[in-house]
Parts: C-alpha cells; structure tokens; sequence
C-alpha cells in the first residue's frame, strides 16, 4: 500500500530542484527538475490506478474514470519561482493525490470522471508568461505569442516545447480536453496570514487582484566608470532605480495597489562600467483592472521623465497581464457551506484556477501558512494543515460528485 499522507508525498520530491545557491526550490517548465516532478506525478498517479495524459499543451491529467465530460477536476502545478518554497503548487497536487486515494480506501464510487491537472510553467518563471499551460488550453492567449516566447539562455518556447515531445502545430486552445472539466477546484498554500490571523486551517477563495507584468528596458551609454565624469553620463542604471523608486511611490499611496521589481539585469553587467542598457521587470496587482493600469501608468510616467532627463531610452513591454477574478459565488458558497462555514479569503497571487475560471465553474481552497511568507524558501503549513486540506478537499470532490 503505498504512502498517501501529504507529508510522505512532498518528502518524496523534497531534493527534486533545491537550489543550493538561492535556497529553496528551482523547477521550472520543461528542465530536469520539473520533468522529474512529473515522472513523480505519473508514478503516484499510476499507483491509484489512474490514466495518464499530456494534452496538447503540456498540461499533465491523471484520470480516475475513464475521460469524458462532466469531470471533476483538482490540482494545481509542480514548477517553481527561483527559489521558491515547496508548496507553491506540489500542495495541491499532493493533496489531490491523497484525496483521491481516501475515496479509494473508502470504497466511494464516482458518478462522474474524476481527474488531477497539473499545469505547466504556472509561475511564468521561465518564459515570463504566468499559467501559460492553463492559457493555452482555455486561449487566453495565442499559440503564436507563446511560441516565440524566450528563457533567459534565450531558448523559444516552441524549441523546449518540441524537445519536450509537444507537436508545436498542435498547441492552443484545446476545446476536447477543457470540454470535460465540469469543475476545476484548486486547493493552494495560502500566500498571506488571512488563515493565522483568524487561527482556521481552510479557506474558500473569493477573488484574486488584477496582475501584470512589464519590462522596461532603459538604453543609455556603456562607458569606463572611472574616466567618465558624472555630468557627461547616459546612464541607464540611474533610471532602473527610478522604476524601484516609483514603484514602491505610487503603490505606497494606494491600499489596493501592489507593485514590485524582483528582478533586474544590467548589460554588460561589469562593476567597473556604466552599463549601456537596464532591464527592470515590474510586477503590477491590484483591486481593480482600472487601478492596475493606472498604477503602470503613474510609473511609466516617472520613468520617462527620469529617462529623458539622463539621456535614455525608455522601451516599455507588457509580457503578461491578467485582469481581476471573482470565482463563481453559487460554487463558493456551495463549498462553504459543504465545509461547514469556513472562512471566504481574497488573494493577491496567481492561480491556473483564475484563468479557468473564465472558461470552467472554478474554486479555491487555501491551507494556512502560518508565516505567510511564500515564493520564499520559509513558506510553509503544518502536517496537520495539510491533512485538513485533504479532508476538506475529499468533502468538497464528494460534495461535486
Ligand atoms: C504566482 O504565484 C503569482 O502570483 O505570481
Ligand atoms: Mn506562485
Ligand atoms: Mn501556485
């Protein structure tokens, strides 16, 4: 019989992608680390008797029945943020797996299809894209646009896509496989201290912010730091900051507005040179579209001024955007009551579960985190959380069966 409770799954996976330099975990789309993860996943899948498939997208399914529509479908993906923790994503497809195999033992008989999704390049971390498994598969976005996306070695995807085994040709919005999902139900970590601050195990989500991502890439001129006096200078380094600047500015001011830099790369990059050109990735959420937007555009604004008074140039891309979510009230409700009145929690994170829910009824449930730290090595949730998770994931799949 093999070992089903969370924390045995996850200590099977727990050396799969650390990263002994940042700490945590990196596994991301198609590298060894998460092509592991899902040789894990099929092997546990295949213990429960399950039918493995890769649809035209990358997307991994685990079918308990045979495939059909009117399915019931749970969780979540198995890549990470560079140095992430580990239950970003594999907390949902762990719990999946031991919800399926507590129904199993209980000798519960499915009246509908019932499958595990495990969606690829959830986080974006190496294309730049988030959920662009889930995006595919739904057509939120374009085979074309995905395919010449580029990692930062400067591989498309269509090339890791192809090496992966995908017919390329084949890629996009899938109607056969989302035409079997009657439910999508993702259960996460919770990534904030909604659930330790009210000392509850479970939640149901209500919404998730607005989310975008953009580069700016400022050109300047490369120059010797030490010869170049300080008023002859184009330094594109100068303005980066700005956006660091204005970012946490024009969030600052507002309650519903997040902004963020994580990540930024100077060309060439030497300590000795002013760089000729700064890549800085925002990352823009809040409560509304309309709010978003305007955050981006207050920002954009500060940094062409900084750019025009150093002597840049300001290229500015949107890679990634995703408008506000609100999942399916009657859905919510009907979870929430199933699970005896837990608490209902917005979130500020990304989930494959918001892009579906444009297309599928779609939930959430959250497990607490008791530090509420999460992209980090130092996200978290207790045995016991995460066996509550379970329980309530098995009510909530009974309750949709
Ligand atoms: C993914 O977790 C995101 O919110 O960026
Ligand atoms: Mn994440
Ligand atoms: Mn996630």
């Amino acid at each position: 019989m093999p070992e089903t409770s969370v924390a045995a799954l996850l200590r099977q996976i727990e050396t799969v992608g650390a990263d002994s330099k940042r700490g945590g975990y990196s596994r991301h789309v198609f590298d060894p680390a998460e092509l592991e993860l899902r040789a894990w996943f099929a092997d546990r899948a295949t213990d429960l008797g399950l039918t493995l498939e890769t649809d035209n997208n990358g997307n991994l399914w685990g079918w308990w029945g045979a495939p059909g529509p009117g399915a019931v479908v749970t969780g979540s993906h198995l890549d990470s943020v560079p140095g992430g923790g580990a239950l970003d994503g594999p907390l949902g497809v762990a719990t999946a797996l031991a919800a399926i195999a507590s129904l199993q033992a209980e000798g519960f008989a499915p009246a509908r299809p019932v499958a595990i999704a495990v969606f690829a390049e959830e986080e974006g971390s190496r294309f730049g894209v988030a959920c662009l498994g889930s995006r595919l598969l739904s057509g939120a976005i374009t085979p074309e646009r995905a395919l010449g996306l580029t990692d930062a070695a400067g591989t498309t995807f269509a090339e890791a896509a192809t090496a992966f085994g995908l017919d390329i040709a084949a890629l996009g919005a899938d109607h056969e496989t989302l035409g079997r999902i009657g439910v999508f139900v993702e259960l996460h970590v919770e990534q904030g201290r909604g659930l330790a601050d009210l000392d509850a195990p479970v939640a149901v989500a209500s919404s998730i912010l607005a989310h975008g991502r953009w580069r700016l890439t400022v050109r300047g001129q490369g120059n010797h730091a030490g010869t170049t006096r300080m008023a002859e200078r184009r330094d594109p380094m100068v303005v980066a900051a700005r956006v660091i600047l204005a970012a946490r500015q024009v969030a600052g001011a507002s309650e519903s507005v997040r902004a963020t830099v994580g990540r930024i790369e100077a060309v060439p990059g030497g300590t000795n040179v002013i760089a000729s050109s700064v890549s800085a990735w925002l990352d823009v959420r809040a409560t509304s579209d309309r709010e978003a937007r305007g955050a981006v555009a207050d920002i954009a604004a500060a940094v062409r001024s900084a750019a025009a008074a150093e002597g840049c140039e300001l290229e500015l891309v949107e890679e990634s955007w995703a408008g506000e979510v609100s999942f399916d009230p009657e859905l919510r409700d009907r979870i929430r009551a199933a699970l005896g009145g837990v608490p209902v929690l917005p979130t500020g994170a990304g989930h494959d579960a918001g892009v579906l829910a444009a297309v599928v009824p779609t939930a959430m449930l959250f497990v607490r985190n008791p530090s509420g730290i999460s992209h980090a090595p130092e996200e978290g949730a207790t045995d016991d959380d995460c066996e509550a998770g379970v329980a309530a994931l098995v009510t909530v799949l009974k309750e949709l069966l």
